[in-house]
């Protein structure tokens, strides 16, 4: 379907932060506005507005290299089933064409009909878990790691470049890079619950320790999407109180091009891969 045809697909700013939010708080997303603003600032975020309602968006996030995520594709509960979602990604995957990048994203399962038909395959599972405790902590914070470490650690597991991406997460008031037993994860914002991810280790048990530290040391209710394949972390989060939220389907458009050394045990997020 052409992007031109009505309603028309217009291209958003920094100015729609506020907006966006409002369609992912409606999903119940954990988004916060710094989500958003990274989103129209540092990708392509294209959406259908009604009058000054904005009803649906769906935004392209380029990485320096062949590959891009798409994400944020969210359309307002009145107007779904009537094709702004398959427009909106059609949108994202022609600027991904005109780019040749390959496209990535992380579907709920509405999403995982939405993008099938359209030609995405799908790749790797993913589990979205939540741990809702009690207001104290318990214990001492692990030790804080370097940004540096992180964004290796990010390049050489992932075989993407996020510094951009990474460096704007670790500049946010709340944010902290940890590490313990090897193990190394970032912590962050978001507007429910604090996220923690990406998540690299050695093994599963490195994993388990960074984040039982984390969990000790924080004090509201934390989210974290693991790698499924990465069978027992998420079986042992949910044997310690974690609850599954709902799977995410990795799913790719285009040839196969991030080839990461390893598997991550948490992605970033589902937007952001
Ligand atoms: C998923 C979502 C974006 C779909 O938006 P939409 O504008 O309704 O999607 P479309 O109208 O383009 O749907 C295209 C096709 O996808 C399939 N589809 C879409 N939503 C579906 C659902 N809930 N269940 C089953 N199939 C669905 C259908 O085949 C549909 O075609 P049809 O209506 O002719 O049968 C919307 O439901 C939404 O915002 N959900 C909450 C947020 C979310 O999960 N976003 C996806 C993140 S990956």
């Amino acid at each position: 379907m052409d992007a031109t045809d009505d309603p028309r697909i217009t291209r958003l700013g920094v100015e729609d932060a506020a907006a966006g939010l409002a369609l992912s708080t409606e999903a119940h997303w954990n988004q916060n506005e710094d989500d958003w603003r990274f989103f129209l600032s540092d990708g392509v975020v294209f959406g259908i507005r009604h009058g000054a309602q904005l009803l649906a968006t769906a935004a392209l996030l380029p990485y320096p290299g062949d590959n891009a995520w798409i994400s944020m594709v969210l359309v307002t509960a009145s107007h779904r089933r009537r094709g702004l979602a398959t427009r909106l990604v059609d949108a994202c995957l022609a600027t991904a064409r005109k780019r040749g990048l390959t496209s990535w994203l992380d579907a709920t399962p509405d999403g995982a009909a939405v993008y099938g038909p359209l030609g995405f395959t799908p790749t790797l599972q993913l589990r979205r878990l939540k741990l809702v405790k009690s207001a104290s902590t318990s214990g001492q914070a692990p030790s804080s790691a370097t940004f540096d470490a992180l964004r290796a650690r990010d390049r050489r597991t992932t075989g993407l470049d996020r510094t951009a991406l990474l460096s704007a997460f670790a500049q946010r008031p709340g944010s902290r890079i940890v590490s313990a037993s090897g193990a190394i994860a970032l912590v962050r914002d978001g507007r429910t619950a604090r996220h923690i991810g990406p998540l690299f280790a050695d093994d599963a048990a490195a994993a388990l320790t960074l984040v039982d530290a984390i969990a000790r040391s924080e004090t509201g209710p934390l989210l974290l999407d693991a790698v499924a394949s990465q069978a027992a972390f998420p079986e042992a989060l949910t044997a310690s109180g974690w609850r599954i939220e709902r799977p995410f389907q990795r799913m790719r458009f285009g040839p196969a091009t991030a080839a990461g050394e390893e598997m991550p045990f948490a992605v970033a997020g589902p937007e952001f891969g």
